[in-house]
């Protein structure tokens, strides 16, 4: 079967393409546009940045090539920089607004700060300042400076909104399976059908937004000689929420999921917004940082102290499993080798809960965490009457604070007492030194995350907009 997608309005069917060459080497080698440009080929820099519609969304956003792959394109609309001032050969407004605002010098990050604004122009969001510098988070640039470009996509989108574009033949249908250059890619459409592949190549990376297996295929070269791919199964990106919970599909995206995260738990939406870029919420997955059990993973703390619990499936069923049992050892997983992560389940906050969550890294933006501090607490007349609190980047997995939550247990909600309670940080971990950070640096980051979480809750510390 072959790849079929639609590249700048056209229909393309690829049959001999290997399904795991990147989309960014496809896009400049095979199909000879070179107006995409590769700079890290590891999703940092955002120069590789095109536009996808994906799955009969209509919704236009912003990927990195860099770490999609061939197979990932299958049923997509893709369109690149070339593909912008085709009708009538008019430059496309944001283009425009680049040239009169003198929003490029050398030019090599331009196509991407290009694609990432026409994606933000046809999001139907209200571009305030904060929205384009989200948009913008993504790519980066060395030689102009980013006031020429916000300008820029301040002018580009200062019309209409629009929302979706009409780029040509209604979306391809994805194939399901392919095979080229000895190597197998399936993509599944039901769930069913996946875990049978699963059965069948237990050995097979599951690919689902490849934000982090992406870089296997870029930087390292790796062929693997099957690769299942989860994200055209409907069911793996099913949202659902009702008064007790919220249910996320491992295949759902970062931006499908924000919505709904960022209403039930702000602090937890603050923290969502500065996973990767938008590039890399785009696509990638709560069930992919889950799957890929880093003990820096953002999302575990925060959804171990929520006490969420996750649904795995497998040929013999369904079984669940809370989220805190699931990472076993440095990245590894209670996860057989013929089942799949279906979906997480996080418990809506009772009356008298309160979460926060904190990420300390180098930069607010585009980091991955140094050390993550998640907590859930009740307070009820003054007390704080039930604890869970969970960190990441303390341990070789993501990891509950036992003692740090005893010693608040039953205490009075008070400054005293968080740092009491932060003492005892040191019996619940023994950090690592790395490049991120030493060992003595994560402990004492750690421990004054908790008088940080005090004076936020009593309203002394605005955390929420705070640039670390
Ligand atoms: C530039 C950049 C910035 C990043 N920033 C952050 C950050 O700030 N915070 C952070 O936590 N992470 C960050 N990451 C890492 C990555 O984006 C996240 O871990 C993301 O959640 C991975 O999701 P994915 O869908 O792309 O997973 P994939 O790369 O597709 O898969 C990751 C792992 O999960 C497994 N997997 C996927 N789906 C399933 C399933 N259904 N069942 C079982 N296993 C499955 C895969 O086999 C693989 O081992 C960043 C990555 C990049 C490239
Ligand atoms: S080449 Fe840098 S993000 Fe893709
Ligand atoms: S104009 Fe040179 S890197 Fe942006």
């Amino acid at each position: 079967m072959a790849i079929k997608f639609t590249l700048n309005g056209e229909l393309r069917e690829e049959v001999s393409v290997s399904p795991t060459l990147t989309a960014l080497e496809f896009l400049r080698e095979n199909a000879g546009l070179t107006g995409t440009k590769e700079g890290c080929a590891e999703g940092d820099c955002g120069a590789c940045t095109i536009v996808m519609v994906r799955n009969g969304s209509g919704k236009l956003e912003a990927v990195n090539s860099c770490l999609l792959v061939v197979g990932q394109l299958d049923g997509a609309k893709v369109v690149t920089v070339e593909g912008l001032s085709e009708k009538g050969g008019d430059l496309e407004s944001v283009q425009q607004a680049i040239v009169t605002e003198d929003g490029t010098q050398c030019g090599f990050c331009t196509p991407g700060f290009v694609m990432a604004l026409h994606a933000l122009r046809h999001s139907g969001e209200t571009v305030t300042d904060e929205v384009i510098h989200d948009a913008l988070a993504g790519n980066l640039c060395r030689c102009t400076g980013y006031r020429s470009i916000v300008d820029a996509a301040r002018a580009a989108c200062a019309g209409p909104e629009v929302s979706t574009i009409d780029d040509g033949p209604s979306d391809p249908q994805a194939s399901g399976a392919y095979e080229a250059q000895n190597q197998l890619y399936f993509a599944p459409k039901t769930i069913e059908e996946l875990i049978a592949r699963r059965l069948e190549y237990p050995d097979a990376p599951l690919l689902s937004g490849g934000t982090d297996l992406g870089l296997l295929f870029s930087k390292q070269r790796q062929k693997f000689p099957v690769t299942i791919y989860t994200q055209n199964v409907d069911e793996l990106r099913r949202i659902e929420e009702n008064d007790r919970s919220i249910t996320i599909g491992a295949a759902a995206t970062y931006t499908d999921a924000l919505p709904h995260i960022e209403s039930a738990y702000p602090s937890f939406g603050v923290l969502i917004h500065r996973i990767g870029s938008r590039q890399i919420r785009n696509v990638g997955t709560i069930g992919g940082n889950i799957g890929n059990a880093s003990p820096i993973g953002d999302t575990p703390p925060c959804l171990i102290a929520l006490d969420s619990v996750l649904a795995l499936r497998g040929p013999g069923g369904a079984r669940e499993i809370a989220l805190e049992d699931f990472f076993l050892d440095y990245r590894k997983t209670d996860l057989a080798k013929d089942e799949i992560i279906d979906s997480v389940r996080i418990p809506k906050l009772s009356k008298g809960q309160i979460f926060r969550t904190y990420k300390i890294s180098k930069r607010y933006d585009q980091d991955i965490s140094s050390v993550i501090g998640a907590f859930r607490l009740t307070l009820e007349d003054g007390m704080v009457t039930a604890a869970r609190i969970a960190f990441g980047g303390m341990a070789a997995i993501p990891k509950r604070a036992a003692e740090c939550e005893a010693a608040l247990t039953g205490k009075p909600w008070s400054e005293e007492t968080v740092r009491q309670a932060a003492t005892a940080i040191g019996k619940d971990f023994s950090p690592l030194s790395d490049h991120r950070a030493s060992a003595e640096y994560r402990l004492r980051v750690a421990e004054n995350l908790f008088v940080r979480l005090f004076r936020d809750i009593e309203g002394a510390d605005d955390v929420e907009v705070m640039a670390l």
